[in-house]
């Protein structure tokens, strides 16, 4: 409902004019009067109304012309029209020209105000309309200029087909609109193809889903041994578009970080390579240079013109040390290839506390001639997981051999603790020690190869407990406890098959 409106009554009529001021303005409304047609124009170009009621029969322009010139000027305004004509065609003629309604000659002062009610009350909603169209052409208008300029590619599909694509992703994947989707098949890599149709099938199955994948794309269309290719980065999610369900889809062209990425691991193997080839040679140096200090003595010896008994004697000492030297060199060998090629686990269920005795078992002596007291408890119902047993096995036994390397420098009461247990979806072993712990400035670097403190340590134990974990699908951490010594839990996944290599 409208209260106050600004109204113009355009008669020629003194006494019309006067009733229809006299009974708006007690409605509340504020009402100018004028007697021609080209007065009304003037004052409606001026002031601006919310109503004008026009009599179509004005001395100088009839009310048609007048109904004209207020359309051009101020086409907002609705006009009721007032006839003295009681004809259907005069009723007829002011509607077709544009009227809002019309009143005959003589009128009720109810159907005035009704009349007069209705027309500012379309005026109102009329208005209103206007203004959220224009908002919504604006934000439309926003959003497709958001769209047009993004520097991510958007397309849309619907029934299987692209029906829109914005520049970004027209330069990048050139015209597929109108290409229905299965034609699109030959730009994508036949290696991520699998990839592209499971994302596509999960997607369709969830209302309101939206999936995300990587995969290589063919911008020419042509896959081929040598076509070049582009790395794609898209989330894919359901929508309503124009009363139907479509798939948006935005992508990205992360060819130029998958090489960067692909430089990285590259350039991380070679510092790795880098720092293991250091670890060997430094490995391989000590003995290499006690046999060559040996094989002088030896020649001094052999330079002589008689040997003594003593003589011998040293050539046997010297002997028995170049074996323990190629010895080490043997076992340093033998250390490093079983890290960059551990034996292939052999996957089978098994219960993590089987490795976890065998290890006790065969450490038992020497953990009595050390005077180390073990504290085992294992998990009585362990779930069984997937595993190689005998790399389990190993992995222990190299954390006991460290903890037991660990404990002889400390002078305490030697405790080696084991434990299994389970808890989600992981089977824990865990191994801890009364030692002397590991700083923790130096806990990242304990599991990298060749990184020892130890004098006659060749710093590959670790390495390759790890490598044998990872492979398990498991992983394994190292912590410090109560007794001031090292903790190291591994965690074994009990569902996650890992296959054999
Ligand atoms: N239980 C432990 N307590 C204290 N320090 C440890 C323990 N286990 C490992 N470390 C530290 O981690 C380093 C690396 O261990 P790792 O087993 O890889 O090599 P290593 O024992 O020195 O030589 P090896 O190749 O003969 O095993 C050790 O030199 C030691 O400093
Ligand atoms: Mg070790």
């Amino acid at each position: 409902m409208v209260d106050h409106a600004n109204i113009m009554v355009v008669d020629d009529e003194q006494i019309v004019r006067d009733l229809l001021v006299d009974a708006l303005t007690d409605k509340g409304h504020t009402v100018h009067a004028c007697h021609s047609g080209r007065q009304a124009l003037e004052a409606i170009s001026a002031n601006g109304y919310d109503l004008v009621l026009l009599d179509i029969g004005l001395p100088d322009m009839d009310g048609f012309h007048t109904m004209a010139g207020i359309i051009e000027k101020s086409p907002d305004t609705p006009v009721i029209m007032i006839t003295g004509d009681a004809t259907i065609e005069s009723a007829v003629g002011a509607l077709k020209s544009g009227a809002y309604d019309y009143l005959r000659k003589p009128f009720q002062l109810e159907l005035l105000h009704k009349t007069t009610s209705n027309a500012l009350e379309f005026k109102r909603l009329d208005k209103a309309r206007r203004e959220s169209e224009a908002a919504l052409r604006e934000s439309e208008e926003r959003f497709r200029e958001l769209v047009e300029n993004s520097l991510i590619g958007i397309c849309i599909i619907q029934n299987n087909r692209i029906i829109y694509q914005n520049p970004e992703q027209r330069r990048f994947y050139g015209t597929l609109a109108e290409k229905p989707l299965n034609k699109l098949v030959s730009y994508v890599h036949p290696d991520d193809l699998e990839k592209i149709i499971e994302a596509y099938h999960q997607l369709v199955a969830v209302d309101n889903g939206s999936v995300e994948a990587h995969f290589r794309f063919f911008p020419s269309g042509a896959r081929g041994k040598d076509a070049e290719f582009r790395w794609v980065q898209c989330r894919a999610s359901l929508f309503q578009y124009q009363g139907e369900e479509a798939i948006l889809v935005n992508a990205m062209d992360i060819t130029r970080s998958k090489e960067l990425e692909h430089i990285l691991r590259v350039k991380s193997k070679m510092i790795s390579l880098g720092r293991v080839a250091a670890g060997i040679a430094h490995e391989i140096r000590n003995p290499l240079t006690g046999i060559n200090s040996y094989l002088y003595t030896m020649e001094d010896l052999l330079s002589l013109e008689e040997l003594g008994s003593e003589d011998l004697q040293v050539m046997k000492q010297i002997v028995e040390q170049m074996h323990v030297a190629s010895n080490r060199i043997e076992s340093v060998i033998k250390r490093v290839l079983d890290f960059s090629r551990p034996g292939a686990p052999t996957m089978a269920l098994m219960n993590a506390n089987a490795p976890m005795e065998d290890a006790m078992k065969l450490s038992a002596v020497t953990l009595r001639k050390k005077e180390i007291q073990i504290k085992a408890s294992l998990e009585e119902k362990l779930p069984k997981c997937y595993g190689d047993a005998h790399l389990i096995e190993q992995v222990i036994l190299n954390l006991i051999d460290n903890a037991v390397k660990a404990m002889e420098i400390k002078d305490n009461s030697k405790v080696l603790r084991l434990r299994t247990f389970s808890k989600n979806n992981g089977v824990y072993l865990v191994v801890s020690d009364t030692g002397s712990g590991i700083p923790a400035g130096i806990r990242e670097k304990i599991f990298d190869p060749f990184f020892t403190t130890e004098t006659d340590g060749s710093g590959i134990g670790l390495a390759i407990c790890q490598r044998i974990i990872n492979d398990h699908g498991g992983n394994i951490k190292v912590g410090g406890n109560r007794w001031g010594g090292a903790t190291f839990t591994i965690e074994l996944p009990i569902e996650k098959r890992v296959d054999s290599r």
